[in-house]
């Protein structure tokens, strides 16, 4: 069924003090029913923040997960520890990760691969940079990035993927997408896993909103029939905003 879902990602921000008072914010906030909650906290905050959230209904998520299942790969944290610790949803294709460490969509791909077959539940990132909307190539880019990172994936799998359409010039800069075009990009995307995949594939499918999605204009993006929620980065470090966002739908 469709979830309406609200992740947090925190990027590389808060100190574990920090962190720790920000769950506990989170956790005593009313959290309106029917709604999933993420927080997605850097990868040494996920342990203590799975235990602190035991007994609640928030669930965890790591930014980044190895596109190799284990071994010689220094620094990098596999799709299988995270589940190993009670992580549930890792961030795939962010395009920070696109662009400061170029991860090409095969990465990306195996990336996919890597949460599915450690169940975790990927929560698959998209979006077009700038010029590429004002080339009107905005559609074309996010074609290309679902069929080469995402469409692989067997009927079965797909069902357990979020997506998440994140306008590169969105992101972190006030500018957000008017619901318009937030609500015209998610119904190409819905419209594009339909023809891949079923029309209840597609109908089932949550696809989040992220780019300085805020307090203020998230009840006006949340308002469209296709978008399902937001993957919220700098409003979900204060735990105000983040559950007043929560509050939006
Ligand atoms: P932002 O980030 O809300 O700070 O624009 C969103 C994201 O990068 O996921």
């Amino acid at each position: 069924m469709r979830k309406k879902i609200v992740a947090g990602n925190w990027k590389m921000n808060t100190s574990f003090k920090e962190a720790i008072t920000l769950i506990e914010e989170i956790k005593k906030s009313t959290i309106p029913n029917g709604i999933e909650l993420i927080v997605n906290p850097p990868f040494v905050y996920c342990q203590p923040l799975v235990q602190l959230l035991k007994s609640s209904t928030i669930k965890l998520g790591a930014q980044n997960c190895s596109e190799h299942q284990s071994g010689a790969f220094t620094g990098e944290v596999a799709a299988a520890m995270l589940q190993s610790i009670g992580v549930t949803y890792v961030i795939i294709g962010h395009s920070e990760r696109r662009s400061f460490f170029n991860e090409p969509d095969e990465t990306i791909a195996k990336k996919i691969n890597q949460a599915i077959h450690s169940e975790l539940c990927p929560i698959f990132c998209c979006g077009e940079q700038l010029s590429e909307r004002e080339a009107n190539n905005h559609f074309e880019i996010v074609k290309t990035q679902l069929e080469n990172g995402l469409f692989h994936l067997s009927e079965t799998d797909f069902k357990k993927v979020i997506i998440a359409y994140e306008p590169v010039w969105a992101i972190g800069t006030g500018i957000t997408a008017t619901s318009d075009q937030a609500q015209e990009m998610h119904q190409f995307i819905r419209t594009l896993v339909s023809k891949h995949y079923t029309h209840e594939i597609a109908d089932n499918c949550s696809i989040l909103y992220g780019g300085s999605c805020n307090a203020s204009n998230a009840k006006e993006l949340f308002s469209k029939p296709d978008v399902d929620g937001g993957l919220i980065g700098g409003a979900s470090l204060k735990a105000a905003d983040f559950i007043a966002i929560a509050h939006s739908f």
